[in-house]
């Protein structure tokens, strides 16, 4: 009895979705990860026929099955593309098992996603670039804040010297430019303040966000609400997510000329990996725009610092907003054409309920 329990929970936390079938190949069990894979508990997939969990089954899943029962042997199909729904298709590499049992001639079906992990490994190598990059973003800051602190000293020092007021003109520049990259270098380095680990509303963060943005800008403007109000708080440092989620919002507003229509989206989004771990389920929040889009060009390296497309932008908005995501264990993923852009953050609950956490 004991082994039993073993073995369920061994197969409920695998990350390969495991299914048995009937020999009229109908769902009998299935593991969470299977429930996370096909978006369908086990309770309302049994007894439904196998090809009835994909959008369109063309035999991919079932050619493996049949093989496996004919030949009474294990058989594995590789990259075997699977269409979930409309908007959703995976790769896997099935292997099917003929099970004898005294009900009949069940059989044992396991599906490996691939395509996540060639994303995974790139969205890593990604990762450390970024993560490098922002360290030297970091040794630069305290570089340039101690000589700068002495320069702008001394340039007051030298205005209360001078009498003329046309050389006055001269220090006054010197004291305004130290000033302005004194602010440049404070944001540089914002993001690296350790994070608080607290409840967050994320509902909360968002309406605040909006309520900022709507306030500098009075028409023209909407920004829509779509949020899944089931949605439990997240653990995390309040301050730096307004500030990352801030950072995404103004980027959408100055594309779009102040004026248009940005969406506020959240949901949740299961078996995700971010963090270097495997989610059962994360925090989804979209924020979408109808501007000009991303140059495809330039997709790839805006997460970089110093990377801008705007003649008076500094190119940090989206790195601090990176750091802070990723601090908090999620990811930032981009999507972006002409006319419609959407980031997309994916943040782990970090709750002790274990229905979000882990
Ligand atoms: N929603 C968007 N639509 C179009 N372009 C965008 C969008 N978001 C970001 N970009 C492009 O990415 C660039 C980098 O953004 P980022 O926020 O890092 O820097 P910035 O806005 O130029 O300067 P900063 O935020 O530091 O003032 C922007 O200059 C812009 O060209
Ligand atoms: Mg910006």
């Amino acid at each position: 009895m004991e082994s039993e329990q073993e073995a369920r929970t061994i197969l409920d936390r695998l990350n390969t979705a495991v299914l048995t079938c009937d020999d009229q190949i109908r769902v009998l069990t299935m593991n969470p990860a299977g429930e996370s894979m096909f978006g369908i508990s086990a309770k309302q997939a049994y007894h439904r026929p196998l090809s009835a969990l994909v959008l369109v089954e063309s035999g991919a899943l079932l050619r493996p099955v049949d093989k496996a029962r004919s030949m009474q042997q294990p058989v594995t199909a590789h990259d075997v593309s699977l269409t979930l729904s409309s908007d959703r298709s995976i790769t896997v590499d099935c292997t099917a098992t003929p099970l004898a049992t005294t009900q009949g001639e069940h059989v044992l079906i396991e599906l490996f996603q691939v395509d996540g992990f060639l994303d995974i490994a790139k969205n890593r190598y990604r990762e450390d670039q970024y993560d490098a990059s922002r360290d030297v973003l970091r040794g630069l800051a305290h570089e340039i804040k101690n000589p700068l602190g002495g320069l702008r000293g001394a340039a007051q020092l030298l205005e209360r010297e001078l009498s003329d007021r046309g050389n006055k003109e001269y220090t006054r520049i010197i004291i305004h430019e130290a000033d302005r990259l004194r602010n440049l270098v404070d944001r540089m380095m914002s993001s690296f303040n350790p994070v608080s680990h607290k409840s967050v509303n994320v509902h909360e963060v968002l309406a605040h966000i909006r309520k900022l943005i709507l306030a500098e800008i009075q028409e023209g403007l909407t920004i829509i609400q779509d949020y899944d109000p089931s949605l439990p708080e997240l653990r995390g440092d309040r301050d730096q997510l307004v500030q990352a989620l801030l950072n995404i919002t103004r980027n959408s507003v100055e594309a779009m000329g102040d004026r248009g229509e940005i969406t506020f989206r959240t949901r949740i989004e299961r078996s995700v990996y971010s963090g270097n771990r495997w989610h059962r389920c994360v925090l989804k929040v979209e924020i979408e725009d109808r501007g000009p889009g991303i140059p495809a060009h330039m997709q790839e390296r805006v997460f970089y610092p110093m990377v801008s497309g705007r003649a008076d932008g500094s190119g940090l908005g989206l790195t601090i907003a990176q750091d802070i995501i990723s601090k908090h264990g999620g990811t930032i993923q981009l999507h972006s054409e002409p006319g419609h852009t959407r980031f997309v953050l994916l943040l782990p609950f970090q709750s002790k309920d274990p229905q979000y956490a882990g």
